[in-house]
């Protein structure tokens, strides 16, 4: 089953975004298969975004995804990597469509509040990247009602 690496950034976390963010991907039907709250090392966000350390943004870059927690997170369903991208929307909140999470609820570049993998090769060096295996957690859904 494809899976996808999604990080809900510094920005996303103390605007308190988390819920609405998480909400969206449950609604749609994806299955989450790990999450964690953490604080990144400058070495970990420099390896999560190497291909752009030549660019005139990696520093800020970098000091902006270290300078306080995220909510780092595996999610998993058919087509998720290419269906969270269209959920997240373009690059620069000023030209994501209304109804994706950065059009509905962002308007910096630089503080774009998520972050998705952008392919399925990509998500699973970013999947192990962030998480290891003992984080993830393969469950299928009961068929018993939990509410009756
Ligand atoms: P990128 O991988 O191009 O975008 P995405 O997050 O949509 O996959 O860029 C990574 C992050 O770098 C992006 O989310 C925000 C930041 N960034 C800037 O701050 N300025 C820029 O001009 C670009 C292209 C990206």
């Amino acid at each position: 089953m494809e899976r996808t690496f999604l990080a809900i950034k510094p920005d996303g976390v103390q605007r308190g975004l988390v819920g609405e963010i998480i909400g969206r991907f449950e609604a749609k039907g994806f299955k989450l298969v790990g999450m964690k709250l953490m604080t990144a090392s400058r070495e970990l966000a420099e390896q999560h975004y190497g291909v752009h350390k030549e660019r005139p943004f990696f520093a800020g870059l970098v000091d902006f995804i270290t300078s306080g927690p995220i909510v780092a997170m595996v999610w998993e369903g058919d087509g998720v990597v290419a269906s969270a991208r269209k959920m997240i929307g373009a690059t620069n909140p000023l030209n994501s469509e209304p109804g994706t999470i950065r059009g509905d609820l962002a308007v910096n570049v630089g503080r774009n509040i998520i972050h998705g993998s952008d392919a399925v090769e990509t998500a699973q060096q970013e999947i192990s990247l962030w998480f290891k295996e003992e984080e993830l957690s393969a469950w299928t859904p009961s068929l018993t009602p939990w509410i009756v």
